[in-house]
């Protein structure tokens, strides 16, 4: 994939294809208004009625009257004064949507070149590369035989108006480019099945994204290390699997070493069968997804590896299998976590808490969080709360929040704050341990939060459950790539 950015006029600039914006009521946009002046096929299609701008619609011309662009793409992109972000992602998303009948060599688009309300030069190229990759993705490694239709152009070129805007826009490809790595990745190891991405297949990628990227280390703790550091907890969530559970810890070193990191958590249950409390079978297959924590983490650092910031970022995955056995963890059981606290496990299908709450542990008392994260589909409660729109975040430091939820919104991967508190945290009382693993079917999001926020005092620390965002499921079935964009933005610009 090749993403460049030109300040060549459109009546003067070579191209397979060229993508350009027409409005309502005829109105067309800068490019558009440029290639018509010098043919006037775009006044004459809007004439004969083959296409009148509302938002979505697209109208190839394969004859340009010896224009440079061998064919122009129109794409509808609604009222004008109507064009902000969420627009300007549709338009695009339509376009580069049809352009999987034919391989074309490069394709330039020129929506970049529209006022888009929100969204300055970088951000519209961003969105672009982003919106490139996403577009273009396929799940197809396990078919035993390769679709044939096109793949997307390798070349991607994204217009600015002048030298300066061309500066931004080259960063907001760079940056989009990085993300739709990150995002590309992420979906490929949420995708792949619980047979193949296993704890120990998440820790070999871990290990070879480290090995490909400059300033970045991965190091992985093995069941033998993690009862030496009493992880007692973690350790209860993988009895019952035949697989070796690992805590993977990935370092990315871009600053000083007295640059305090952020941290990010992910859950990395590779599959849930809810163990003893074992799952209803209907849709039990998506449970292959209970490692998006993990796999956002991964992605992320992807990204990271891309951009190379100034700055010190460390990933941390538990992971392991939640199953059923002869060995496995019993209703009722008590552990003991890395904190000391201890744990009364009332229900084997609350696992996400269980590993997480050693992997917080481990992330304050060997690094010094400026921020603590942690990613999870941990709750189906949340997938009520706040359906697959935003994620839901929880957090014992307002400004934290805040800061993501201005990152989501930045990078249109959007969660909404739910409360934590005392009055919840009771929910989580225990006769015979210091608490319960499970408190109840009332806001079973946010006592989740609450018990890992029991773990979690000695950090700005936030929580983003994201079991509602992170994949489709019914015929669309697949991973999002949520919330790569959240955490790549909070990490760079937040
Ligand atoms: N991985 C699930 C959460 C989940 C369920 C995410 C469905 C997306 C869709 C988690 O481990 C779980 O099973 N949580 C339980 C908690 C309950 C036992 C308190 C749940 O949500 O039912
Ligand atoms: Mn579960
Ligand atoms: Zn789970």
């Amino acid at each position: 994939m090749q993403f460049t950015v030109t300040t060549a006029r459109p009546d003067q600039h070579k191209t397979e294809l060229a993508i350009v914006a027409v409005y309502e009521k005829n109105e067309l946009g800068r490019a558009a208004k440029a290639l018509d002046k010098k043919s006037g096929l775009i006044s004459s299609a809007l004439a004969n009625g083959d296409i009148s701008g509302k938002r979505g619609q697209t109208l190839l011309l394969t004859e340009t009257g010896g224009l440079p662009c061998k064919r122009i793409l129109l794409v509808g992109c609604g009222k004008r004064e109507e064009f902000d972000r969420g627009a300007y992602r549709r338009v695009l998303q339509a376009a580069f949507s049809t352009l999987r009948k034919k391989s074309y060599a490069d394709v330039t688009t020129y929506l970049d070149l529209e006022n888009v309300k929100g969204a300055d030069v970088f951000r519209r190229a961003r969105i672009a590369a982003e919106i490139w990759h996403n577009n273009g993705y396929r799940f197809t490694q396990l078919k035993s035989k390769q679709p044939k239709s096109p793949a997307l152009p390798k070349k991607l070129v994204v217009a600015a108006r002048d030298a300066k805007s061309a500066s931004a826009a080259r960063k907001g490809v760079h940056e989009g480019d990085a993300l739709g790595q990150g995002m590309g990745l992420m979906r490929d190891l949420a995708n792949l099945p619980g047979n193949v991405c296993t704890p120990g297949y998440l820790a070999k990628e871990a290990r070879a994204l480290a090995r490909a990227s400059k300033n970045m280390s991965c190091k992985v703790l093995s069941e033998a290390d993690m009862k030496k550091l009493g992880m007692g907890s973690l350790l209860s969530v993988t009895a019952g699997s035949t697989e070796p559970a690992h805590l993977i810890v990935l370092e990315y070193k871009g600053a000083a070493a007295s640059s305090k990191p952020t941290v990010l958590v992910g859950k990395g249950i590779t599959f849930d069968t809810g163990g003893i409390s074992l799952k209803p079978g209907l849709a039990m297959d998506e449970m292959k997804y209970d490692m998006s924590g993990a796999a956002s983490v991964l992605g992320t650092f992807k990204a990271i590896a891309e951009l190379q910031p100034r700055q010190n970022l460390v990933g941390i995955i538990p992971t392991c299998e939640n199953m059923p056995g002869g060995s496995a963890t019993k209703p009722g059981d008590i552990v003991t976590s890395m904190s000391g606290q201890t744990i009364e496990v009332l229900n084997t299908d609350a696992e996400g808490r269980l590993i997480l709450c050693d992997a917080l542990t481990y992330a304050q008392k060997f690094y010094k969080p400026a921020a603590l994260i942690d990613i999870a589909t941990l709750t189906g409660a949340c997938v009520i709360a706040l359906g697959s729109h935003h994620c839901g975040l929880m957090s014992n430091s307002d400004k934290l929040a805040d800061r993501l939820l201005a990152a989501g919104k930045a990078a249109d991967d959007r969660a909404w704050q739910l409360p934590l508190g005392e009055d919840y945290e009771k929910q989580l009382s225990s006769n015979f341990a210091d608490m319960a693993n499970i408190g109840g079917r009332e806001a079973g999001t946010i006592t989740a939060g609450c018990f890992l926020g029991k773990f979690t005092k000695d950090s700005d620390w936030a929580h983003l459950d994201i079991a509602g965002t992170a994949w489709r499921a019914g015929k669309e079935k697949g991973s999002t790539g949520r919330p790569v964009p959240l955490l790549l933005e909070f990490v760079l610009h937040g």
